[in-house]
Order: C-alpha cells, then sequence, then structure tokens
C-alpha cells in the first residue's frame, strides 16, 4: 500500500516537473514567441540584453548576423522593444534562472491566453494578415469584449504579422483537420 503510494506521488510529482518545463507542449507547430527566440540562443550576456532600451530597428541590427531566421529576428526584435528594459533589481541575477517564467511575457504567450476564448487557434493561425488588418481584427465588434491595453494589442499584432499564417504542414494532422471542420 505504502509503495503504491510512493509511486502515485512520484508520478504526480514527475508530471508536474515535466508540465511546467515544457509550459508550450502541444504549440511546438507554432512559430516561437520572442521569449523563446531569445532564451534558445543560450547568451551569457541575457542579463544586459533585457536591461537595455533600444527600438525595434536597433535590435533586429543586433541579431542580423545570428543564426536566426529573417522572422525569428523581427520577432525578437519587436518583443524586445516592447518589453525591454526590465530594472536589473526585478531579475535574478543568474543568467541560468533567466527563462520566460522570469522574463516579460511575449506576443505568442497573450495569443495563446487571449486568443482560445471564443473559438479555437484555427480562426487565427492560417490568416495572412498585415500589423493593420491585425489591428482591425482584434479591434472588430465582434472582439470589443477583449481587454487588451496598448501594449498587449501590440505583442499580439506584431507576432501575428510576422509568423501567419503558419504552414499547413508544420500544423498536426489530427489538429489541422479540427481547424478545417468549423
Ligand atoms: C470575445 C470572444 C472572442 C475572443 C476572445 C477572440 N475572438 Fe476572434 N472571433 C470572435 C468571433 C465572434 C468571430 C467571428 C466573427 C468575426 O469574424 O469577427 C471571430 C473571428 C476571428 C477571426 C476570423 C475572421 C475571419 O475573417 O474569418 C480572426 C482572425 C480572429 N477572430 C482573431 C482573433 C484573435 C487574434 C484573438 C486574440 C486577440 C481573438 N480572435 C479572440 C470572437 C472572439
Amino acid at each position: 500500500m505504502k509503495k503504491i503510494n510512493l509511486i502515485v506521488i512520484l508520478a504526480l510529482f514527475l508530471f508536474l516537473a515535466g508540465g511546467l518545463a515544457e509550459g508550450f507542449e502541444g504549440y511546438e507547430w507554432m512559430p516561437e514567441g520572442g521569449c523563446q527566440i531569445l532564451t534558445s540562443l543560450n547568451r551569457s550576456d541575457l542579463l544586459t540584453l533585457a536591461t537595455t532600451n533600444k527600438t525595434e530597428e536597433e535590435w533586429e541590427k543586433f541579431f542580423a548576423d545570428t543564426e536566426l531566421t529573417e522572422e525569428q529576428v523581427k520577432t525578437l526584435a519587436a518583443y524586445l522593444a516592447l518589453q525591454m528594459p526590465v530594472p536589473k533589481n526585478k531579475l535574478p541575477p543568474n543568467v541560468k534562472e533567466l527563462t520566460c517564467d522570469v522574463l516579460p511575457y511575449d506576443g505568442q504567450m497573450v495569443v495563446l491566453k487571449v486568443c482560445q476564448n471564443c473559438h479555437g487557434l484555427g480562426q487565427v493561425v492560417l490568416q495572412e494578415k498585415d500589423l493593420t488588418a491585425w489591428y482591425i481584427q482584434i479591434g472588430a465588434r465582434s472582439h470589443n469584449e477583449i481587454e487588451l491595453d496598448e501594449k498587449d494589442s501590440q505583442l499580439i499584432v506584431t507576432y501575428l504579422s510576422i509568423n501567419m499564417p503558419v504552414s499547413e504542414e508544420a500544423i498536426p494532422e489530427a489538429l489541422l483537420e479540427s481547424f478545417m471542420s468549423y
């Protein structure tokens, strides 16, 4: 009996630990948001970057010669320009602790949180719109109920205009079918 309890507790622990580490589980097919891109670079100067004030264009130049794709550079630059600088005393000093749990949230995170409340992501990820068209969409009458401040709106429209539509090949088949069925 005792042994079984232990196993259950251990399984639960592993499940929770896994769940925290894999916050984006199930969304791997979606283009990464700025924070995921930033932390995936494994840079030792993360703390400096997070406390630096630069414009979008300046950030784009800064990351131009990295292994990132053009879309990733743009996504990252838009994120950093909107969310940085963070005051140094609000961040852990150890670079290993600078994860997306402590860094400011990015456009993908707002989309995942806000844009699946009334309909599925299928309404969102297959659309091709520019910045203005996304602004119009989220400002539409049907979207009046959503309360977004200016920064969250900008995070959403920059992320979406750079990264949408997601190519159908990138989306798991069963998910794509569910997107198409309504
Ligand atoms: C309060 C409910 C609600 C939320 C939250 C919501 N939507 Fe919608 N959305 C709707 C409704 C209702 C429609 C269908 C009517 C329409 O097209 O405006 C829709 C349709 C859409 C469409 C399809 C329009 C078309 O031409 O087919 C897009 C794109 C869209 N939403 C984007 C978003 C995004 C991005 C977010 C997150 C910021 C979001 N929605 C969150 C209610 C919502």
